[in-house]
Order: C-alpha cells, then sequence, then structure tokens
C-alpha cells in the first residue's frame, strides 16, 4: 500500500504540537500550576515532562515510525493478540473524547461570537448554565437539544470533515501550517495585552510566586504527572499514526523533545494571560485573586466573561480568546479523528475520503448527547472516567507492550541510527519500570478515591452507567474490530517493510 507522507519534518512538527496543544493548555495548566505551588510547580512538572513526557513520546514516534501504522496496525505488528489494544485507544478516543471536545469547541465558536457585543449581559454564571446551557437537573433528565449549540457544533465538524478529507499534506499538515502560526500570534496578542492592564501583577505573582511547601504533597506529583499525559495526548495512537508518515529519516528524538518543550512552554506563557486577567479582575472588584480565581470551563466562559466586560476595548479581547480557544480545539480534534480512520484505512482498506466523511457524520451524530441539557453532566462523567481509567490503563499496557514483549533495544536502535539526540539504556529503564509505574500509583490512587467518594456528588447509577459503560462498550468495540479479518497484508510485514 502507498502511505501519506508529511512533505516535511516541519509539517509533522507542527501537526504534533498542535495535537498537544489544546483546550487544556490554555485552562487546565495554569490553575493546576497556581493550586499546586504556582512557581514551585515546575519542579515536578519539568520532572514528570523529562522522565515520563518525552520518553513517551519518543516510545511513540519511533514504534509509528518502525511498525509504519497506526496504533492497531503498528500493535498487530508485534504480536497479533495485542491488536485488540490498539483499537482501545482510538474507539475511545473518538467514541468518546473528541465527541465531547468538538461540543466544548462550540461553545467556543458560540462565545467568540457574543464576545462582540458581550452578549452573555451583566451576569455571566447565570447566562452560562441557566441560559446558554440550561444544565438539567440530573444526568438521566435529558431535556432539549440546545439549538446554538448544535449549529456551532455542525460548523466544527464540517471544518473538521474538510481538512481530514483533503489528506495528510494538503489537510492536516496545511491546517497546522496555519493553525499554530495563528495560535502563537493570537496568543502572544492576549499576553501582551493583559500584561499591561491594571492589576496584572497581582495575577502573575498569584501564578508563579513560589511555595515549596507544597511539593512535598504526593498530589502535586500526581497532577503533574497527569496533566504532562494529558497535555501530550499521550495513549491515544495519535502520535503513532501521525509518526507513520515520516520518511524513512526522520529525526525522532529530536521532533519528540521539541513537541514536549514547546507545547510545555506555551502553557507556561498562556497561563501569563489567564492571570494577568484574574489579577485585572481582582483589581476592579477589590477582591483578593484567590476569590476570582477558576479553572476549566469556569474559567472560560464564566471568569473571562466578567473580566472582558470590564476591559476597555474587551470584545476584541474576549474575540480573540474564544478564537484562540477553537484554534487549539480543532487542531486537537483532527489529531483523533486521523488516529482512528488511518487506523480504518490500514485494516479494512476502505476509501480515505469516503471513511473520513462517514465517520464526521457519525461523530456528528454521537456528539448531540452531549448539546443537550444534560450535556455539560455527561461530559463531566465520562471525560473523568476515560480520561482517569481509559488512558492511564492504555498508557500502562503499552508500556508493558513495547517494554517487554517486543525487543525495546532494537527499537531504541532503530530511533538512535536516524535521530541526531541518541538514546542510551536509561530509556529502556524508563519506559519499562518507570513509567508503569507511575501511572500505576495514579491508577490505583484514583481508583481508591472514586470508591470512596462517588465522583462529583452523582449517583452511583448514573457514574457507573455513563462512565463505566463507556469505558466497557469501547473496549468490547475494540475486541470486536480486532477479530475481524484484515483486508490489507500490512500486517504481515515485520518493520520497516510494508
Ligand atoms: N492535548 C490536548 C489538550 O491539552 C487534549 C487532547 C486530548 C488532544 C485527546 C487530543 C486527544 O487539550
Amino acid at each position: 500500500m502507498n502511505r501519506e507522507q508529511w512533505k516535511s519534518q516541519a509539517g509533522f512538527l507542527l501537526s504534533a504540537i498542535g495535537s498537544a496543544i489544546g483546550l487544556g493548555n490554555i485552562w487546565r495548566f495554569s490553575y493546576m500550576a497556581y493550586d499546586n505551588g504556582g512557581g514551585a510547580f515546575l519542579i515536578p512538572y519539568v520532572a514528570a515532562l523529562l522522565s515520563a513526557g518525552i520518553p513517551l513520546l519518543i516510545l511513540e514516534i519511533g514504534i509509528g515510525h518502525e511498525r509504519i501504522g497506526s496504533a492497531p496496525l503498528a500493535y498487530a505488528k508485534i504480536g497479533k493478540k495485542w491488536e485488540w489494544l490498539g483499537w482501545w485507544a482510538v474507539t475511545f478516543v473518538m467514541f468518546g473524547i473528541v465527541l465531547y471536545y468538538t461540543v466544548v469547541i462550540a461553545w467556543c465558536l458560540n462565545f467568540f461570537f457574543l464576545s462582540f457585543n458581550l452578549g452573555w449581559g451583566d451576569n455571566p454564571d447565570t447566562f452560562f448554565f441557566k441560559e446558554f446551557l440550561a444544565v438539567s437537573n440530573g444526568p438521566f433528565e435529558i431535556g432539549r437539544i440546545r439549538i446554538s449549540i448544535l449549529a456551532a457544533l455542525v460548523v466544527i465538524w464540517g471544518l473538521n470533515w474538510i481538512i481530514l478529507f483533503r489528506g495528510v499534506q494538503k489537510g492536516l499538515e496545511l491546517a497546522n501550517k496555519i493553525f499554530m502560526p495563528l495560535l502563537f500570534v493570537l496568543t502572544a496578542v492576549l499576553v501582551f495585552w493583559s500584561l499591561s492592564l491594571e492589576g496584572a501583577m497581582e495575577g502573575i505573582k498569584a501564578y508563579l510566586t513560589p511555595d515549596f511547601s507544597k511539593i512535598a504533597h504526593p498530589k502535586v506529583w500526581i497532577d503533574a504527572y497527569s496533566q504532562i499525559f494529558f497535555t501530550l495526548s499521550l495513549g491515544f495512537g495519535i502520535m503513532i499514526a501521525y509518526a507513520s508518515y515520516l520518511p524513512e529519516r526522520a529525526d525522532i528524538s529530536k521532533n519528540a523533545i521539541l513537541t514536549g518543550v514547546i507545547n510545555s512552554g506555551y502553557s507556561l506563557f498562556a497561563g501569563l494571560a489567564v492571570f494577568s486577567v484574574l489579577g485585572f479582575m481582582a483589581t476592579c472588584q477589590g477582591k483578593p485573586v484567590s476569590e476570582v480565581v477558576s479553572q476549566s470551563i469556569g474559567l472560560a466562559f464564566v471568569a473571562y466573561p466578567k473580566a472582558v466586560s470590564l476591559m476597555a476595548g474587551g470584545n476584541f479581547f474576549g474575540a480573540i480568546f474564544f478564537l484562540c480557544l477553537v484554534v487549539a480545539g480543532l487542531s486537537s480534534s483532527i489529531s483523533i479523528i486521523e488516529a482512528f480512520s488511518s487506523a480504518m484505512v490500514d485494516k479494512f482498506n476502505v476509501s480515505r475520503r469516503r471513511f473520513i466523511t462517514t465517520v464526521s457524520v457519525l461523530g456528528l451524530l454521537g456528539s448531540i448527547i452531549f448539546t443537550t441539557q444534560a450535556g455539560l453532566l455527561w461530559l463531566d462523567i465520562v471525560d473523568h472516567f476515560l480520561t482517569h481509567y481509559g488512558l492511564v490503563l492504555v498508557g500502562i499496557l503499552e508500556c508493558v507492550l513495547i517494554g517487554w514483549c517486543f525487543r525495546l533495544k532494537s527499537l531504541r536502535k532503530h530511533i538512535n541510527t536516524i535521530s541526531s539526540i541518541k538514546l542510551g539504556a536509561w530509556w529502556d529503564g524508563l519506559v519499562k519500570y518507570f513509567v508503569p509505574a507511575v501511572l500505576g500509583i495514579m491508577f490505583f490512587g484514583d481508583l481508591y478515591h472514586e470508591v470512596t467518594h462517588p465522583y462529583g456528588g452523582y449517583s452511583w447509577a448514573s457514574v457507573i452507567l455513563i462512565g463505566c459503560g463507556w469505558v466497557v462498550l469501547t473496549l468490547i468495540a475494540a475486541f470486536l474490530i480486532a477479530a475481524r479479518r484484515w483486508k490489507t497484508d500490512c500486517h504481515k510485514a515485520g518493520g520497516r517493510t510494508c
């Protein structure tokens, strides 16, 4: 089979960075740093990046390049009985994460337009939860579809479809070559604008003043590792698929290091804008920063709109902020859909274009549940389970499979022959022992917490049905797809031979 390839290594690098930089960099990182010791959090964070993030990125890019295939194909080439693991990774992102991730991008698109006339009115809190989402009383009270969200969702899936339909070079690569520079410029405008606001320094102080006493707590370390896994899109089979489009000579370790460092640098930089704005708002309202701070959707859809309404020229500031979220989100969502589609093309030899169209329609339909009045509640539960358990389990199994059931040394040799930065035996140790151990600690820590406190105060029934149900259904789907016959012979070939 003729595999598509990136036009340039820069195209690959920008696409890998595009997948890594997403909503999480803007609204998750900065709060996590603030909550976990400010500047001192950088110690566990950088440690997590160096000891787990970059080594696993090298592993995923290396295996995708050496086996030349999406995750299921790459794993099937290691051992037929492992193919399901690749399918699990790509199905739970495709039929889990991307379904609600695109809905959040659709909210951002709505808020982009609302920014121009500050359409959230005087009370963004009530507007967001009561008017915009009209959240119902419980996950089983579905209510109606929110039409403005659905309309934006159709646009987002349409964009995903157009980009992916055009293929690797003219679609993915071109889109990321436009999106990433655009995102960096827009973010720089936000950072410099927000630093000039009154009270910005109060916010920056709250964000970065180190509190070294915090880093003695294990929770801070666990948070650092889990942020690194999520932010680098590891364990989803994405980097494996992207690396399979690399030419034979590609500098794997350099690309992995650059992706990791640029992604984390971006988070740190974007955090300056987040906290300057919070500092500004605290100063306007005469409150301490600790009273105005919030994270994830509370930050983007409540705190930011409040601040934007107080600012001169705030409507443009708001529009740029929400545009950043849309761009960062889109470059991540296309990577998820690509990981799944490339796996289907590898196995069933389906026409890429036809498949992209089908999967985009299915994705749109699947996302609809998250546009209903119970959408926020479903999103919260599904996200918790997939990112805490699905992701961590796949990560552990990935390390076990490649570290223990494959010749890790020969993979390292392959990477070292073509990369400018050489790996030593320490890398094998990290992949085989350290990373699975850290993930194992995270997994059991979360499980213990889960059993003692049902997640988010929801009923056990909803947590088990929706949360665990989603994890189990995607696992069953993975086994079913893995059991189907291959329509290509690629899986029979070894490494770089297919
Ligand atoms: N890395 C992205 C972020 O930080 C999230 C993401 C999740 C991307 C899953 C792709 C797949 O927001």
